[in-house]
């Protein structure tokens, strides 16, 4: 395994929880035939892809002396490393050493290779530990497992910890202020109380007074892989099929850098699906991406520390609660790390 198995709670906290999915990249990152490399979880990794698609996930790392193999050559169903030439297909089993044939490293699996899937563009990965390299079950957004929604996913990275980004999904309240100026977030009270709703798979954090006006409820979802839910209304301007949804994930790349994922999502069919689709190509997308590098710059411009000296009120309760889990499986995963 290439997963540490020394880590602390802090480590794990910092660079992302293990035992569960996360998102990764855009599927389209890797193309068919291609190889690139990728860091998640403060680690190395190789992306690679067969010409018919299928895709593996290996630690970049050559079993013969620790080479990237994201330097290497693909040879269709396996990777050569560019410094000795050592063979890797994508369950990482070396398959040749052809400086030395029939050495004994020949024919056993030396690199580690995570379950992979790819959904609604994004590719997945399970990062397990020592103890659990068996994935967990993973059921997918259900927004993103709808026929009869339609999706865009958007992908950016940031210089964030990828718990800020996670904590800024969970406060709704800063949709009234840091996207006042937006299209969608103008309007609502700029004043509300909030309430924790619990579910079977995580909580709400909604606006007691307030709903279908702004970014007034986010819905956390733990479901194998970590995920939000939210809505925010639309003007009549912008076509068929009302609000229009929000699932968004993060990829903790390592401590100071997160991948951040939003599906767009609305439900219409037939010739509305048709129009949306159009619409959010050419008016609507540009707009998205306005509000969020309004995210990414408050969330850039926070100190690194900025967890640490707070003044939280009630607005916060969503976040607090966020920190608890999170915090309570890094701690737990740190332990079961000790014991093994
Ligand atoms: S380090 Fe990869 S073949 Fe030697
Ligand atoms: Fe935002």
């Amino acid at each position: 395994m290439t997963l540490s198995t020394r880590d602390t709670a802090e480590h794990i906290y910092a660079n992302g929880l293990r035992n569960t999915w996360h998102p990764v990249v855009p599927s389209h990152f890797v193309k068919p035939g291609g190889l690139r490399r990728v860091t998640a979880l403060g680690e190395n990794w190789l992306l690679f892809r067969k010409s018919d698609g299928t895709l593996s996930m290996l630690a970049d790392r050559c079993p013969h002396r620790g080479a990237p193999l994201s330097l290497g050559k693909h040879l269709g169903d396996r990777v050569a490393c560019w410094y000795h030439g050592v063979e890797v297909d994508g369950t990482g089993k070396v398959t040749s050493v052809p400086g030395l044939p029939g050495c004994n490293l020949e024919g056993k699996t030396l690199v580690t290779a995570l379950p992979v899937r790819e959904v609604a563009g994004a590719i997945l990965a399970y990062f397990g530990d020592e103890e659990h390299p068996e994935p967990v079950e993973l059921t997918l957004p259900d927004p993103l497992a709808d026929e009869d929604i339609s999706a865009f996913l958007c992908y950016a990275e940031w210089n964030v910890p990828w718990r800020f980004a996670m904590e800024n999904l969970l406060d709704p309240m800063h949709g009234a202020f840091l996207h006042h100026d937006s299209h969608t977030m103008y309007d609502g009270d700029t004043t509300a109380k909030f309430r924790i709703r619990e579910t079977d798979r995580g909580y709400f954090f909604e606006k007691t007074d307030q709903r279908g006006v702004n970014f007034d409820w986010v819905e956390l979802c733990r479901t194998g892989i970590d995920w939000v839910d939210l809505s925010i209304p639309y003007p009549p301007s912008a076509g068929p099929g009302g609000a229009f949804g929000i699932v968004g994930m993060a990829c903790p790349v390592d401590a100071g850098r997160t991948g951040v994922f939003f599906w767009r999502y609305r439900k219409v069919q037939d010739w509305q699906r048709d129009t949306w689709r159009f619409l959010y190509r050419t008016l609507i997308e540009e707009r998205h991406w306005a509000v969020l590098e309004q995210d990414r710059t408050m969330l850039e411009g926070l100190p690194e520390d900025a967890d640490q000296q707070e003044n939280l009120y009630q607005h916060d309760l969503g976040i607090v609660r966020l920190r608890r889990l999170l915090q309570a499986q890094a701690k737990q995963q740190s332990k079961a790390d000790a014991t093994a």
